[in-house]
């Protein structure tokens, strides 16, 4: 969604902010724009469409100075058009501004500053908020910050804000409620943006910005206030652990696929040091002053939204398989508005690749008022929701680019099945026999990982066969039914066929009405204990003339004659084989995808990160 790059310092800004602004696309934008201080005036430059067409516009503008900010735009209110990108000036033009978020009470907002005299030129929420500032400015003849913090108190809304103001040159000021933003310190300079990513080439402290704060940044300084009250508060400052290389394709064509081919690592960095070796013990560290909180749970609530609810699904799978306690899996935008019954002994667990999905982190803040434990299961270090748990376990997944999450995926799936052997063993829910089996599987994964990914060449042959199809229904049962969901999802948002995932029992109860000649279901089929029947589903789509693709194990000869075309994945404990089927499904998604002349990494209207609801 929505990307903010601020700088100011002693460097050339242009570049800065247009090489943030790069690495801000990731996120999904339709628009981008930049502001420079130039002669104690900020001077705009915004353009739709891609960050290059901004470049290109720029090529013949004077592009110098030393302060400014960038935006790339997710639309929300009003169209993507030159005009509703960011930057916004202030109708006297005094004030400049970049914003994330959504500010819900600006009809009413606009209504006051119309009655006022004010006139606006664009449909956007941020014009108005711009507006608002320079009214107060004027108004009560305050500094630009004390307007900007006037002018917060009466947004409803959530924001990540960055503001220029032509009378105080030289400064930027920021402030954040519930739209991430981030502060780089570097020699002399400062950088601003919603996430780490632009400023990892030139430092690695970072201050996160924490909801109701309010920073100023000058060339020689930075000072953190608090929007309500105004009071100045100490930063905390933190190191960031990513490389800039993290960032760069690495020889492949898109960021998905260098990200799925990266699995094998990412499983790697996700279990390194959290198996001790000597003693087979999980050591699961952000946990161990919670452990005992979690013991007593009488039942564990995981929240998250997309690919992490897939991911959360397979995990209650997994956890009351192991550890044998109650799970219940909601979908975040749904249980944040419901009226759900919390109690202190229940734990929640948020899941969040990005850390900042604005469903996902509003979901958790009641669990924490009616005093449950509330854990966090992020990638993204620092993130809001890593921040505003009590304790959780980060996945290391490492920079996931791409906007349909694969590597994020089977980190999470491989920090559940740590969780629930290490539940499992304390509550004496599984045999030791079985525990060690399972750990002796999961360390198995990412070479099983590696043969699947070898079989590339003939996933993309069958996805040839089908990259012309309409519709798409997947199936699995048991820990493979989300996996169905998942495949599903990974077709749907990269190549634009529907796709449904169903639970094969479900089948019979509508969905099979759709299977003709022209239909492929795809039937995430290993040899589980669900085997037999997902094999009789098989047999009832065949008979109504529907094609099957298949993930099978591999040998399993039954199915390769009975379905029209196969993914082999190799035999493996039912609790990692999601960790495996997932794979073909992947690489089937980005393969039809690519036949379709499709962005796999920056699918339309999606974005990386969900940080408005
Ligand atoms: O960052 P999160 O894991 O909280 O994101 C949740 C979803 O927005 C995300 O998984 C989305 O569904 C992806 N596009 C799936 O590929």
């Amino acid at each position: 969604m929505c990307g903010i790059i601020g700088y100011i310092g002693n460097k050339e800004v242009y570049p800065v902010l247009i090489n943030g602004l790069k690495r801000l696309a990731y996120r999904g934008y339709d628009s981008a724009g930049i502001a420079l201080f130039q002669k104690n005036k900020a001077t705009v430059y915004k353009k739709k469409g891609k960050v290059s067409e901004l470049e290109k516009y720029c090529s013949d503008k004077d592009t110098g100075g030393h302060a400014g900010m960038g935006h790339t735009r997710w639309a929300t209110h009003g169209e993507p058009n030159d005009l509703n990108a960011h930057p916004h000036t202030s109708m006297k033009g005094i004030f400049t501004i970049v914003h994330n978020g959504i500010i819900e009470n600006f009809d009413k907002l606009k209504s006051d500053l119309s009655a006022k005299g004010y006139i606006f030129h664009t449909q956007t929420d941020t014009e108005i908020l711009a507006d608002l500032i320079e009214y107060l400015y004027l108004e009560e003849k305050v500094s630009a910050e004390s307007a900007v913090r006037m002018a917060l108190l009466k947004v409803v809304g959530a924001y990540g804000l960055v503001v220029m103001c032509n009378d105080e040159p030289d400064q930027l000021i920021a402030a954040r409620k519930s739209s991430p933003l981030v502060i780089g310190i570097g020699e002399g300079e400062y950088f601003l943006a919603s996430d780490a990513t632009p400023m990892i080439e030139y430092t690695k402290s970072v201050v996160y910005l924490n909801d109701n704060d309010i920073a100023i940044l000058t060339p020689k300084s930075f000072t953190l206030k608090t929007v309500d009250q105004g009071e100045e508060k100490a930063p905390d400052i933190r190191e960031l652990e990513i490389g800039a290389d993290e960032m760069e394709k690495k020889g492949y064509d898109y960021f998905m696929l260098k990200e799925i081919f990266e699995q094998p690592r990412t499983i790697e960095n996700s279990l390194k040091g959290r198996i001790n070796t000597d003693n087979k013990e999980i050591v699961l560290g952000g946990l161990t002053n919670v452990m005992p909180r979690i013991l007593e749970a009488r039942r564990i609530i995981m929240i998250a939204c997309g690919t992490s609810w897939h991911a959360a699904l397979i995990g209650k799978y997994i956890i009351e398989e192991l550890a044998r306690i109650p799970v219940e899996v909601e979908v975040a935008s749904e249980y944040r508005y419901r009226k759900p019954v919390i109690c202190p002994n229940d734990v929640v667990i948020a899941i969040s690749q990005s850390g900042e999905t604005a469903d996902t982190l509003a979901a958790i803040r009641p669990a924490k008022e009616k005093g449950a434990l509330v854990l966090g299961v992020c990638n993204v270090v620092g993130s809001s929701i890593a921040r505003e748990t009590h304790a959780g376990i980060y996945t290391h997944a490492g920079i996931e680019i791409g906007v349909a999450s694969t590597k994020a995926f089977s980190a999470q799936l491989t920090v559940f099945i740590l969780f629930a052997l290490k539940l499992g063993h304390i509550r004496k829910t599984i045999s030791d026999q079985r525990y060690s089996s399972v750990i002796g599987e999961l360390l198995s994964v990412p070479e099983k990982i590696e043969n699947i990914l070898m079989s590339f060449p003939k996933i993309k042959e069958i996805a040839t066969k089908y990259s012309g199809i309409n519709n798409a229904i997947y199936i699995g049962r048991g820990c493979l039914f989300p996996v169905a969901l998942e495949g599903a999802l990974k077709l749907k948002e990269i190549s634009y066929i529907h796709a449904e995932g169903y639970a094969a029992g479900e089948m019979k109860h509508g969905p099979i009405a759709l299977v003709d000649n022209k239909l492929p279901v795809v039937v995430v089929a290993a040899q589980d204990r669900y085997y037999q029947k997902v094999v009789s589903n098989i047999q009832e789509v065949k008979a109504r003339k529907g094609n099957i693709i298949a993930v099978i194990t591999k040998g399993d000869n039954n199915l390769k004659n009975m379905v029209d075309d196969i993914f082999e994945i190799p035999e493996s404990d039912s609790v990692v084989t999601p960790l495996l089927a997932v794979v073909p499904l992947q690489l089937f998604a980005y393969s039809i995808a690519i036949l379709r002349n499709c962005n796999v990494d920056q699918p339309r209207n999606l974005a990386k990160s969900v940080t408005v609801e």
